[in-house]
């Protein structure tokens, strides 16, 4: 399947491409209004537009992946449903609720939309999602999330200059939160397999000086009754542990290590609660969570069974709005 992409950065650069190629895909072109991004893909052999709607109208592409900042996330959705092209957005769904309200609007018609929360893909996380349906640590307790990183003002992912959007608040529509919690907060319903009920967060801005959250505690409950809490960051050293979730059950506490994150691999063991041994749980330890999110796309694109949906997305975005914008009228 050809594959255009809305925002040849970063990640789309890094880590999506790859990812592409590695599950049988082809990146056919990009859209990107920045000359170098344009000069990049060329050199790769991409064909190189600098708009989305001129790609999508020349046909050059079968399905689109939007990899903008977060408040250009909108209108290629939006050119990509109009077109019948079905699109994976990254995540947040939009900078803002209302963005991602006429977003969940451009796609209401049947276009086949799906957010990119690629954690959900990772294979550690997939057999933990198995081993808590399997009932291996009894019924579910907490889940427990450090996601943590260092982004400072002048942040560039690989040390060219780079515009920083992410401490724009207009453009990303927060700082650390909404960057990396939404990550955490898919994943657990994923893996709890039920939708979050209550949220609530509290921010700081401690160490960074710009106007968005370098970090924030984040504490919920799923419908169930399940503990949900989570810490991500902004201003954490990275040779620190930053990347750590666990599910804490009745019988037993699953520990993934280093599995948060874009690349493959990590650790993931179940804790036994009548012995307090660890023993390591199995998972493919080459597939990295974003080559497991194209391959889940395509499949979905070709009409098989998949459970990217809008609406959870949107209802996961809405309860998640309510418990950021009352954070930030406290910090
Ligand atoms: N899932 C993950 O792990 C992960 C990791 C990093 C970034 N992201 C998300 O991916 C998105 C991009 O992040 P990034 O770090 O790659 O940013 P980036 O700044 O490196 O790249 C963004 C690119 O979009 C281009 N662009 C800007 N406006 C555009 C428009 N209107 N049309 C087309 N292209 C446009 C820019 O020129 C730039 O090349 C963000 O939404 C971010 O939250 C997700």
């Amino acid at each position: 399947m050809r594959w255009g992409i809305a925002g040849y950065g970063w990640v789309a650069r890094d880590y999506m491409a790859p990812a592409i190629r590695a599950s049988g895909g082809t990146v056919a072109a990009i859209a990107d209004p920045s000359p170098t991004s344009r000069m990049q893909a060329d050199a790769a052999g991409i064909a190189a537009f600098d708009s989305v709607e001129a790609m999508l109208n020349a046909g050059a592409c079968d399905l689109l992946y939007v990899a903008t900042p977060n408040d250009a996330h909108l209108a290629p959705v939006r050119a990509a449903a109009a077109a019948g092209v079905p699109v994976l957005c990254e995540k947040p769904i939009a900078a803002t609720l209302d963005q991602a309200e006429a977003m969940a609007e451009a796609v209401s018609g049947g276009a086949l939309y799906g957010t990119a929360f690629d954690q959900r893909h990772h294979p550690a996380h997939r057999a933990m999602a198995e081993a808590i349906a399997g009932g291996e640590i009894g019924r579910p307790v907490a889940v427990r999330i450090v996601y943590a990183c260092w982004v400072d003002p002048a942040w560039s992912p690989n040390g060219a200059a780079h515009d920083n959007w992410r401490a724009d608040p207009a453009r990303a529509g927060g700082g650390a939160v909404i960057d990396l919690a939404l990550h955490g907060l898919d994943l657990s319903e994923r893996l709890l397999g039920e939708p979050l009920a209550d949220l609530s967060i509290t921010l700081q801005r401690r160490i960074h000086a710009y106007p968005v959250d370098d970090g924030g505690m984040l504490t919920g409950r799923s419908a169930s009754g399940v503990l949900f809490q989570s810490h991500v960051a902004y201003n954490c050293a990275e040779v620190l542990p930053r990347r750590r979730l666990e599910v804490l059950g009745e019988r037993g506490l699953l520990i993934a290590t280093d599995t948060m994150g874009q690349t493959a691999g990590g650790t993931l063991a179940r804790r036994c609660a009548t012995t307090g041994h660890d023993a390591p749980i199995a998972f493919d330890g080459e597939t990295s969570p974003f080559t497991a999110q194209a391959a889940a796309f395509m499949a979905a694109a070709r009409g098989e069974a998949h459970d990217f949906s809008m609406a959870r997305d949107l209802a996961l975005m809405r309860l998640f709005d309510r418990a950021y914008r009352d954070a930030r009228s406290c910090l």
